[in-house]
């Protein structure tokens, strides 16, 4: 598959990621069993894996959708801007960020920090990926879906160039983007 300039093939099947899912599900409903978690998604790209997580999660719960904006392309920039702020309080809270994939961190390391600072009881993070960068930076992922190396993927949320994000599939390219 060719999406602009770049090559793709099918990496993780759709059924492969939702067993994933369903186990994260399971340890979270054990580990939050006396619980009320916020869920606070990443937008957009964690949109897919949020709406499977949470069908699994039979917890009593709540949900809540912040927007960042990180990213140009394949490569990290670094620099954010909030775009969507979650605006009620957090006093008290226990939160689950939601996101779709970690590679350097930063952005991920930036929200935890600013929940911190605003008062949440505690603060995890879920991520369907977690890339290599992130792994050897020690960024803090409670849970993890699956660990990859340094390839870009596309798909199941995920975007180049704000294309894929429909697919069911996930795809990894097949040339080098660094
Ligand atoms: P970080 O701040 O470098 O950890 O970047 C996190 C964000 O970059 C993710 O939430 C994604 O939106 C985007 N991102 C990182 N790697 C990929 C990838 O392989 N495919 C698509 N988007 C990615």
């Amino acid at each position: 598959m060719k999406i602009k300039d770049l090559e793709f093939k099918k990496f993780i099947p759709a059924d492969k990621i939702e067993k994933r899912i369903a186990s994260l599900a399971k340890q979270i409903n054990k580990d939050y069993a006396d619980r009320t978690p916020l869920f606070l998604p990443v937008l957009n790209g964690s949109f897919m894996f949020t709406s499977d997580l949470l069908k699994d999660i039979e917890l009593l719960c709540r949900v809540s959708f912040v927007k960042i904006s990180s990213y140009a392309g394949t490569n990290s920039t670094g620099q954010f801007k909030t775009l969507i702020g979650h605006d009620e309080s957090l006093f008290g809270l226990d939160i689950l960020i939601v996101e779709d994939i970690v590679d350097t961190g930063l952005t991920l390391q930036k929200i935890m920090e600013d929940l911190k600072d605003r008062g949440a009881k505690s603060v995890e993070a879920i991520a369907l990926f977690r890339k290599k960068d992130a792994r050897e930076k020690s960024i803090e992922v409670k849970y993890v879906g699956f660990e990859l190396e340094d390839e870009f993927i596309l798909g199941y949320g995920l975007d180049y160039d704000g294309l894929g994000r429909n697919y069911r599939d996930v795809y990894k390219t097949l040339t080098s983007t660094q």
